[in-house]
């Protein structure tokens, strides 16, 4: 049997401009870990590393990355300080539904966004920690990927794969004693959700996405639904039939 590795001590996080990803930073400077913070909006980061700084005393760096800049991936993963223990990939863009159906740039943009930018990297830092024998992924998706709906298909088609791709890396990476979690959050409050009409008892903070999150990883999870319901909400709308799921406007 495979040994599960001891808990790590240094996490990356792509797309750290990321609300959800920054309560997560937060909990896990508490605890004492290096924080890199990888993303487009370096000032932001500036900004936000200097705020953990203070907060927890926390050891923080700030590193330029672009998803959908797949050609600088590798130069970037190697020109860290630090091999991360955990990665967390929390980057995303929803994109516009309507506009994705008739503009393809904002159609390749969502698909890079959520989900080709993850596997480019991804592949990356998985081949490191499988060398190295250390190290574990989170990857945060949504529920959005679990069926097509008509208000959001390109972001949730792009996600599918992103499921999908880490499904398979877990499994990849469970018989070499490594980790992946799989994060599906339903409604979250973030500057992705501004202004949008979401129903209170279904929405969580950031910050409640965040805990939710570092306890997870703790207790070793493979799939991690945020809020908890989001699992049974789709576990109806995955069972509703064809013929009738077509006819609703979801
Ligand atoms: N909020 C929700 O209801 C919800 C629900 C399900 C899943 N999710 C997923 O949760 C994750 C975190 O989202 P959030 O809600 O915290 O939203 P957010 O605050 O808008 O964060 C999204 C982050 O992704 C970054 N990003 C987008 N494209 C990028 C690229 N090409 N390269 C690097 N970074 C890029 C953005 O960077 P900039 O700061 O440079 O724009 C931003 O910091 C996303 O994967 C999202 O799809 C969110």
């Amino acid at each position: 049997m495979t040994t599960i590795k001891s808990e790590p001590q240094s996490v990356l996080i792509l797309g750290a401009g990321s609300d959800i990803a920054f309560a997560c930073a937060g909990l896990w400077a508490k605890e004492g870990k290096h924080i890199l913070l990888a993303g487009r909006n370096t000032s932001e980061l500036d900004r936000r590393a200097a705020d953990l700084k203070v907060r927890y005393q926390a050891s923080v760096s700030v590193h330029l990355f672009d998803a959908r800049k797949f050609d600088s991936h590798e130069t970037f993963y190697q020109s860290l300080p630090y091999r991360p223990d955990i990665v967390l990939c929390a980057f995303g863009y929803l994109g516009d539904q309507a506009k994705a159906c008739h503009d393809f740039e904002e159609a390749l943009n969502i698909m890079e966004s959520n989900y080709t930018g993850a596997v480019s990297i991804l592949n990356i830092v998985a081949a490191d920690m499988i060398q190295r024998k250390s190290g574990g992924i989170i990857g945060i998706s949504s529920v959005a990927g679990e069926r097509g709906r008509m208000s959001n298909y390109h972001y949730g088609s792009a996600k599918a794969g992103f499921t999908a791709y880490l499904s398979g890396l877990r499994n990849r990476l469970a018989h070499e004693g490594l980790r992946v979690m799989t994060v599906k959050p339903g409604f979250v409050r973030t500057r992705m959700t501004e202004g949008l009409p979401l129903p209170a008892p279904l929405t969580a903070t950031a910050e409640k996405a965040g805990k939710d999150i570092v306890q997870a990883w703790k207790k070793k999870k493979d799939v991690l639904y945020t809020l908890w319901m989001w699992k049974w909400v789709m576990w109806i709308i995955r069972n509703i039939p064809e013929f009738v799921f077509k006819k609703l406007k979801l």
